[in-house]
């Protein structure tokens, strides 16, 4: 499984979401192999409308119909076609409010990504049986360096402490070699951004990501 986070690079939001995420879809059939895309809370409806490829919100907030002004609502998210959420991502941290987020995503049945800055971490979130719990630890987010070869250490320790659940990890993520690894290390699967977002040919990274998991 790859997920692709579109975070709100400039390539990857308004009608650039639209047509990277066809990218990923066409990647997706062609290789046979699971591609998933967390697109803005903006472009979720349009995305969604064109792609059969599953299609995650990046967050949602614990709210719901009613009085909850600029609340991304997760039965919203669900009803304009999205099939999950990523929760508590590095970039939105959300502390105390993390359970109740969890409660709202599960409430309208969305597939909850749970993310995890440590294997503690992980471990820990593995109580809220999240459908996956993805770990990228915040240093080496959006660098050069994959997670894979930067701290292996911690992949191994999250499939230890996680036990059965369905792992993913990213940070710096680039290429098959980082996938096959990852895999190769227990993880059911990545989580990555820049490697797409920011490549000249996001067609061919994807391909070469996918081909990692094949070996
Ligand atoms: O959500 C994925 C992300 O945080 C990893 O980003 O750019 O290091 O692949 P990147």
């Amino acid at each position: 499984m790859i997920i692709v986070n579109f975070k709100t690079y400039q390539n990857a939001v308004g009608p650039a979401a639209v047509e990277l995420a066809k990218i990923h879809e066409v990647v997706a059939k062609e290789t046979g192999v699971d591609i998933g895309i967390a697109v803005d809370a903006l472009d979720l409806a349009k995305v969604a409308e064109v792609v059969s490829i599953p299609v995650f919100a990046q967050h949602v907030d614990a709210a719901d119909f009613g009085s909850f002004t600029g609340g991304i609502v997760p039965e919203v998210v669900k009803a304009l076609g999205a099939v999950g959420t990523l929760l508590n991502h590095s970039e939105k941290r959300l502390g105390e409010k993390l359970p109740a987020c969890i409660a709202a995503a599960k409430r309208a049945g969305l597939v909850i990504i749970l993310c995890a800055e440590t294997a503690e971490e992980a471990e820990k979130f593995v109580e809220y049986s999240p459908e996956y719990i993805a770990v990228e630890p915040p240093e080496l987010i959006g660098g050069d360096i994959s997670v894979t070869s930067a701290n292996p250490a911690i992949i191994e320790e999250s499939v230890k402490r996680c036990g059965d659940c369905q792992l993913l990890v990213g940070a710096g993520v680039k290429n098959g070699k980082d996938v096959a690894t990852a895999i190769k290390l227990g993880a059911k699967g990545v989580l990555l951004a820049s490697g797409v977002t920011k490549a000249a040919n996001p067609a061919e990274v994807l391909r070469d990501l996918a081909s990692g998991l094949k070996v």
